[in-house]
């Protein structure tokens, strides 16, 4: 069996290795998808639904960070259909989410033109600051749910296992099992989660208590 496959990239012949996303193809060719979840340090996990792109013959768009190129496939990665699908990953995303330190979701919503007051008056997700170790704070008021921290936090790296999802739909969230302070579990403070965090919901401490410094004082 070739150790390549062959795919049809936005109307171009693109070569890449057997076993390759779609994304993984594109960036070889030199096409940018944009991604929010997707972290080559971490498996990827297709939750953000960022990178979605046609696939000639599929019903639904698809994922291009957990799609496999396949011999003969035709992919396309712009379109009207895949804007409005990425515009509304950002509204729904820019509903419940401080976006303010996600640069990737930012540049994004520059570039697709994302109305982020469409959804606005939903539930936002204002979760208090978690301080409770000297290592680095928690402020999943900016999280976007990516899931790298806990991939991380598990078999992708660490195999600690101190974080994961918990609560469905929009409570769904990162937390530690049964909310216990991040000393009483199994968290080792490697740091690695702060290492991939793309949203500045996790920080080191110090960082933090600076930014806390530099804010306007309340009176002169
Ligand atoms: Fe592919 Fe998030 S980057 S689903």
């Amino acid at each position: 069996m070739a150790d390549t496959v062959h795919i049809t990239l936005d109307g171009r012949s693109v070569e890449t290795t057997r076993g390759a996303t779609v994304l993984e193809a594109a960036r070889q060719a030199g096409t940018e998808i944009p991604t929010l979840c997707y972290d080559p340090r971490c498996a990827p996990n297709g939750l953000c639904r960022m990178c979605v792109v046609e696939a000639q013959g599929a019903r639904l768009l698809q994922a291009a960070c957990v799609t496999r190129a396949v011999e003969g496939m035709t992919i396309t990665t712009e379109g009207p259909r895949i804007t409005r699908a990425r515009k509304t990953v950002l509204e729904m995303l820019a509903a419940s989410t401080d976006l303010s330190e996600t640069p990737d979701a930012l540049a994004q919503i520059a570039e697709t033109g994302a109305d982020i007051t469409r959804f606005a008056g939903g539930r936002e997700r204002r979760p208090p600051v978690v301080a409770d170790n000297p290592m680095f704070v928690r402020d999943y008021a900016k999280c976007i749910l990516c899931w790298r921290c806990v991939q991380v936090c598990a078999d992708d790296a660490q195999y600690a296992f101190a974080i994961n999802f918990d609560g469905r739909g929009f409570d769904t969230r990162i937390a530690t099992f049964f909310d216990k302070p991040l000393p009483e579990t199994t968290c080792v403070f490697c740091g690695q989660c702060v290492g991939v965090c793309p949203s500045g919901a996790l920080k080191p401490l110090r960082a933090w208590e600076l930014e806390q410094d530099a804010s306007p004082a309340p009176c002169p």
